[in-house]
């Protein structure tokens, strides 16, 4: 059966009632923009993570990981730009007193909030959340949380040169916490102020960017629909010059149709050699490669394909709630890719008389890796439909026979068919699901 309309409100409850996402610091009423994943948050989380390693190691120009800082000294934010243009225009509101961004409506139209049409200036808000290092709080203590994880990857760019001995093209990637003071956080994990980047940057001579350009964008789109996002919900954005973010000299965002419109789930830009020749100029070191070729220097051009995993992680989670009927009752089901499933499968004995049994085929699934729950509460039914709100694709139930055929049966999410399968035959089942 179809899905009924997901709502926002119907995600962040069930993420909270099942343990996905949790308010950050919730038992002393929360703190806005940031939150705390459960087990099976983590456990999806870490998910999207892999499967972003697994596409990114997959091609046949090499992609190598680096896993940088999250403090970073001013100089690496000021070569960046970052400390100059990070910033969102701020504007309050004389009568009610509430804070917005100043480019999200028109201010003649009035205030959201209480109507009034009286305002302060806008000025500019610096976007970085800056902290001290040490006992002494001056100028020179100075550090920032960094609010890309891209400025670890150019500002080690020759440490991996020289120490791992790639050659360009290739590929510098990470995942890590990104920080920003975002002026108005909302929609949940759309636009937290403390969240989880996964970035690629792309290095190549200035005259094959626009390639690679046009080549990562195509495999970027592939990689959503890889783990199951709805295509119809994706389609990709160049962004107007007036658009481009400092550095860039084209962008395309990969847009998901959220039920609050096409927004950016991830940004692919052609950054050119900005990044590093900024660095080169601050620091006063070379960051050219030598074309054995041409035998000349240059600075490598940049492309960056930028996803945040909050982001993707809620794209997930509206993409694949569907509200149905089974038997005449009502559930939510997750229809969730079985690799990005955070349980992959469950086992469910008949009766507690069968827990030795049926707990012998549970610890052999957990021994080889598998991601493997046990659920003896419960009518079958209800194991059932708390296994489909979280998106566990297959059930296994163990009942009387299974003691005589070495058999379990396997309950399939989606199209609820069922068929005997031997128990020693499930770690290939499983793998196969897995698209192992
Ligand atoms: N290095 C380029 C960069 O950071 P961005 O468009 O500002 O570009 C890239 O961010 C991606 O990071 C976005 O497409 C989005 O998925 C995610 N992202 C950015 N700000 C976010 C926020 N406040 N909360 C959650 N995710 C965010």
């Amino acid at each position: 059966m179809a899905s009924v309309s997901v709502t926002l409100e119907k995600i962040v409850s069930l993420c909270k009632r099942r343990g996905f996402v949790y308010p950050s610091s919730e038992i002393y009423s929360g703190l806005n923009g940031v939150y705390d994943f459960g087990p099976l948050g983590a456990l999806l989380k870490q998910n999207i993570k892999n499967a972003w390693l697994e596409q990114m190691m997959s091609f046949k120009e090499e992609v190598v990981f680096v896993d940088g800082a999250i403090l970073g000294a001013p100089e690496v934010w000021k070569a960046s730009g970052h400390v100059d243009n990070f910033s969102d225009p701020l504007v309050d509101c004389l009568s009610c007193k509430k804070r917005f961004r100043a480019d999200e409506f028109k201010l003649e139209d009035g205030c959201p909030n209480c109507g009034a049409k009286t305002w302060t200036d806008v000025r500019q808000f610096k976007l970085m959340f800056q902290t001290q290092l040490g006992a002494v709080a001056d100028e020179n203590s100075i550090a920032y949380l960094r609010p890309e994880t891209a400025q670890a990857i150019f500002v080690n760019f020759k440490n991996v040169i020289s120490s791992y001995r790639v050659k360009v093209p290739f590929g510098i990637a990470q995942i890590g916490k990104a920080f920003r003071n975002e002026i108005t956080p909302k929609q949940f994990l759309f636009r937290m102020r403390e969240f989880e980047q996964m970035e690629m940057e792309f290095f190549c001579k200035g005259e094959e960017a626009d390639k690679f350009f046009e080549l990562w964008v195509a495999r970027r789109v592939e990689f959503f629909k890889s783990i199951g996002l709805n295509s119809e919900k994706i389609r990709t954005r160049a962004h107007a010059t007036d658009e481009l973010a400092h550095y860039a000299k084209g962008c395309f965002d990969v847009e998901y149709n959220f039920p609050f419109g096409w927004k950016e789930l991830e940004g692919i830009a052609n950054r050119t050699n900005f990044d590093l020749s900024q660095h080169s100029k601050f620091a006063g070191k070379e960051l050219a490669v030598f074309d054995e070729e041409t035998k000349t220097s240059y600075v490598p051009h940049v492309v960056e394909c930028s996803v945040g995993v909050d982001r993707l992680f809620l794209t997930l989670l509206f993409d694949s709630y569907y509200e149905d009927e089974v038997e005449g009752e009502p559930r939510i089901v997750l229809r969730l890719h079985p690799k990005m499933a955070p349980i992959t499968a469950a086992i469910l004995p008949l009766t507690n008389k069968l827990r030795e049994q049926s707990e012998k085929v549970f610890f052999d699934l957990k021994k080889l890796g598998f991601r493997i729950q046990y659920d003896t509460s419960g009518s079958i039914g209800k194991r059932y439909r708390r296994q489909d709100e979280v998106g566990t694709p297959i059930c296994f139930t163990f009942d009387f026979e299974s003691l005589e055929d070495g058999c379990v049966t396997a309950r399939n999410r989606d199209t609820l068919q069922q068929e005997r399968v031997a128990i020693d035959q499930l770690p290939a089942y499983l793998n196969n699901l897995l698209g192992k």
